[in-house]
């Protein structure tokens, strides 16, 4: 078998829950090569996955040594690296406790249980999300997930969670019942097309939250990790949550999630309330590990933050020369150019000239590229964006 076999055995063979495009056979920092060679300016990162880069060499060479020394001995067992991970997020995020998983679903699974579980004593268990927003794919995340054509075929959905409009108090506020226990909402909306939330929003929830006696929790999936020049997206608001998620970049590529709460709520689950086979293995401990170190110790947080303003300054230069560029948005290296023309043909484009992103919703190009993306390769997705708007328009 040759890496170009494997768009006939992925037809054969995986479930059509995606339509792959190319195979894609090598990363390093900001690029990926395809099977035939071929290299990409990545600026999509395996979707904010690879925030400290393709392969980055620290997280290898941890992922190599973990993996040569103790891969996985059950949760049933103390293991040397998990508890120092525990420590790590621990003291860089709520000062509370932290569970460990496997993905973001099955991060916001686990807020969305020890919610319930706090609030069972009050008979509490509605959870307010937001539409538009997207919190995985399992039955109660695509539930809590406020956008129908995730949920379509699927019913019956998930009793207990209840929508409102993203940036809209009030309609939160209507949303609140006797039996609601917590709020969820991303800082930055990502699938729903790179939405930051207003400051004002924000603030009302935790007031609203402190009112009502409800839990804030935030999805940091895809805004945290540096992804918007801070740890978490939350810290662009004054703000402190109860509990949140975080998953895809904590592991670099390896598969991880967590939560992080505040020490009121740290002892909430019980032995045997909640588990994973799989949650914090030493493998998976160790490569978050070296991501947490290569985020410090490369400064790759300020960067982003800097390589973001660069990036919003040249798409915004370039919204002067396109008339079909209608806003755009974001913090950090998560940013979504608004489109009046379909977003979808402009990805391609790009593809077709070196450049990765995604569409997201029917006219949003969002770039989240990897944190180490320099000067050099903004200017030189600049360059391409510019070229590709310069065809579709034609
Ligand atoms: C904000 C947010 N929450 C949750 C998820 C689900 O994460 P996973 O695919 O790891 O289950 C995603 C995935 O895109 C996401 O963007």
């Amino acid at each position: 078998m040759t890496a170009s076999d494997s768009p006939t055995l992925h037809h054969h063979y995986v479930m059509p829950t995606y339509a792959p495009g190319m195979t894609l056979v090598r990363g390093s920092g900001a690029h990926v090569w395809d099977d035939t060679g071929r290299e990409y300016l990545d600026f999509m990162a395996g979707i904010a996955v690879c925030n400290t880069g393709h392969c980055h060499p620290a997280v290898v060479a941890a992922i190599q040594q973990q993996a040569a020394t103790l891969m996985h001995c059950s949760n049933l067992f103390h293991n040397p690296v998990q508890p120092r991970l525990a420590q790590r997020l621990s003291a860089l995020t709520l000062g509370g406790k932290i569970f460990l998983c496997n993905s973001g679903a099955e991060a916001n699974e686990a807020l969305f249980k020890l919610a319930r579980k706090w609030g069972s004593a009050e008979g509490r268990y509605e959870i307010i999300t937001m539409k538009n927003s997207f919190h995985g794919r399992t039955l109660a995340t695509m539930t809590a997930t406020g956008q129908t054509k995730y949920q379509k075929g699927f019913e019956p959905l998930m009793p207990g969670f209840v929508y409102a409009e993203f940036n809209a108090l009030e309609t939160v506020r209507a949303a609140v019942t006797p039996a609601t226990v917590a709020i969820l909402c991303e800082a930055v909306q990502g699938e729903g097309g790179v939405v930051p939330a207003d400051p004002a929003f924000i603030t009302g929830l935790r007031a609203l939250c402190d009112e009502k006696k409800l839990l804030l929790l935030f999805d940091e999936v895809q805004c945290g990790m540096g992804r918007t020049g801070k740890w978490f997206g939350f810290h662009h608001y004054d703000v402190r949550p109860d509990g949140f998620s975080m998953a895809k970049a904590l592991g670099g590529g390896f598969p991880i999630g967590a939560i992080a709460v505040t020490p009121e709520l740290s002892n909430v689950f019980e032995p045997g309330n909640h588990a994973s086979t799989f949650g914090g293995t030493p493998l998976a401990s160790a490569a978050a590990l070296a991501v947490l170190d290569t985020l410090e110790k490369e400064h790759l947080i300020d960067h982003a933050d800097r390589m973001g303003t660069l990036f919003m300054e040249g798409l915004n230069a370039l919204a002067r020369k396109h008339a079909c560029i209608q806003t755009v948005r974001g913090l950090g290296l998560m940013i979504g150019v608004v489109l009046s023309i379909p977003a979808k043909p402009v990805e391609t484009q790009l593809r077709e000239n070196g450049l990765l992103c995604i569409a997201t919703g029917e006219n949003v190009l969002r770039f989240v590229p990897p944190l180490v993306v320099t000067p050099d390769h903004i200017q030189q997705a600049l360059d391409q964006l510019d070229q590709a708007l310069t065809v579709s328009t034609a």
